[in-house]
Order: C-alpha cells, then sequence, then structure tokens
C-alpha cells in the first residue's frame, strides 16, 4: 500500500486540478484559470477579476518561480520568458487571482479525516512559505478551520494532506492542498507529534 495514494498524488501534483476539485466540492478558493499563450493569458486574468493575480506553475511548492503580476506589461514580460526559456510544463500558465491577506497564512494538517496542527506562517513578504523565510506561530483552530480544512481533505480523498488556507475578509479560502507536506516547523512550534500521528494513521490504514 502507497500512502498517499497515487489518485491523491494525481489530484494535489497539479494545481489546476486541485482547484477543479475544490471549486466542485464547494470549497471557497481563489478564482483561477488555465491559459495557454499570451492572448489567452489575458482573457484568463480578465475573466478571473483583474488585476492583480499570481501565476504559478502547475506542479511546485517551497513558493519557488511564483510571480505577483500587477499589470499587462509584467503579463507579456513573464509570459514571453518562460515561453522562451522554460519547458513544456512553464508554458501552461495558471492563474490565481491575488488574494489580500493579513501577513501571513495558515498551513493545516489533517490525517485521516481529522485536523491534527496548524501554524500561522507570517511574513513581511506576500510570499508565506517557511522555505522562504516566513516566520511559523501556533494557530488555534476554529470552527469554521476545521471544517473548510476537512471538506478540502474529503474532497481530494484518504490520506494526510497540508492545506494551505487564506483568511480574507469574506472567510477562510483554500490555496492548495499539499500530499507530501513538511512538518518540522508543525512539529517545532506546536509541540505536537505530527510524525508519530502519520506513523500511527499508516499503521491503522494497513490493518483496514
Ligand atoms: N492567490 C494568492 N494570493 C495571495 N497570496 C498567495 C496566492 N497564492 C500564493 N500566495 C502566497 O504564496 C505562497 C505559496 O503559494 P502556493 O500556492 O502555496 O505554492 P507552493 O506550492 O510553492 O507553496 C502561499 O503560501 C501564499 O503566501
Ligand atoms: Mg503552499
Amino acid at each position: 500500500m502507497v500512502i498517499n495514494s497515487i489518485k491523491v498524488a494525481r489530484i494535489c501534483d497539479n494545481k489546476f486540478i486541485t482547484s477543479l476539485v475544490l471549486e466542485k466540492a464547494g470549497v471557497p478558493t481563489p478564482a483561477f484559470a488555465l491559459a495557454f499563450g499570451e492572448e489567452q493569458a489575458k482573457t484568463a486574468v480578465s475573466r478571473i477579476g483583474g488585476y492583480p493575480v499570481v501565476l504559478k506553475p502547475i506542479s511546485g511548492s517551497w513558493g519557488r518561480l511564483l510571480a505577483r503580476i500587477n499589470d499587462d506589461d509584467a503579463l507579456e514580460a513573464v509570459i514571453e520568458q518562460k515561453t522562451t526559456l522554460g519547458g513544456p510544463h512553464h508554458h501552461a500558465f495558471y492563474f490565481q487571482r491575488y488574494i489580500e491577506k493579513p501577513g501571513r497564512d495558515i498551513r493545516i494538517n489533517v490525517i485521516g479525516g481529522q485536523v491534527f496542527a496548524a501554524i500561522y506562517r507570517q511574513s513581511n513578504h506576500w510570499i508565506t512559505n517557511t522555505a522562504r523565510g516566513a516566520v511559523a506561530m501556533p494557530c488555534e483552530v476554529d470552527e469554521k478551520l476545521e471544517k473548510i480544512a476537512v471538506k478540502a481533505a474529503d474532497a481530494i480523498g484518504e490520506g494526510i494532506f497540508g492545506i494551505d488556507v487564506f483568511e480574507t475578509k469574506d472567510g477562510y479560502m483554500v490555496n492548495e492542498v499539499n500530499h507530501t507536506m513538511e512538518f518540522k516547523n508543525v512539529q517545532r512550534v506546536t509541540g505536537l507529534d505530527v510524525a508519530g500521528a502519520i506513523i500511527d494513521y499508516c499503521i491503522k490504514r494497513s490493518k483496514l
């Protein structure tokens, strides 16, 4: 048995498919679009509500290769760079609407359909990955956060997830779901034994 399953990996390894799955399940998530080429990219940006937008690699982590794009000039430049210099998988342009957040986002771990731990990731930069220098702090999970995290995990499937959540004026919003989550910062700042919980979950699954 492999945990997480290939079905889960195929969704989470692709931010576009993840967004589709979340949207279909009714999980609040930033408006998103996929485009090929400059013209489609411009149409995509206007369809998701206009600038600023975030352009991301379809498959990526640690906040790498993200671009916040504020106008057509920047969009044209980034698209030209990616089209000319990037490999084929950088020619598919995945956009999200840029979401205002309070200098941080939330990383919440859901293991076997249950919330296990959560942290804030605080940064002066709009990219709040701890791999990019954000500071991790424990986060109390309220009922709404728990609900949205479990709903997002359920939409993806059975497994172990690290879910990125934004706090917005309209409530929580799920940015992405990670299926190969790291947890050293969660474990360090919450004192919770994430590694132990993962092992317990795997043992339980193997006995089913
Ligand atoms: N649409 C967005 N609006 C505002 N901030 C964003 C948006 N998308 C990503 N970010 C910021 O960038 C970080 C990394 O983006 P994410 O989609 O989680 O990619 P990665 O897989 O590299 O972690 C997020 O944790 C968040 O701080
Ligand atoms: Mg992330």
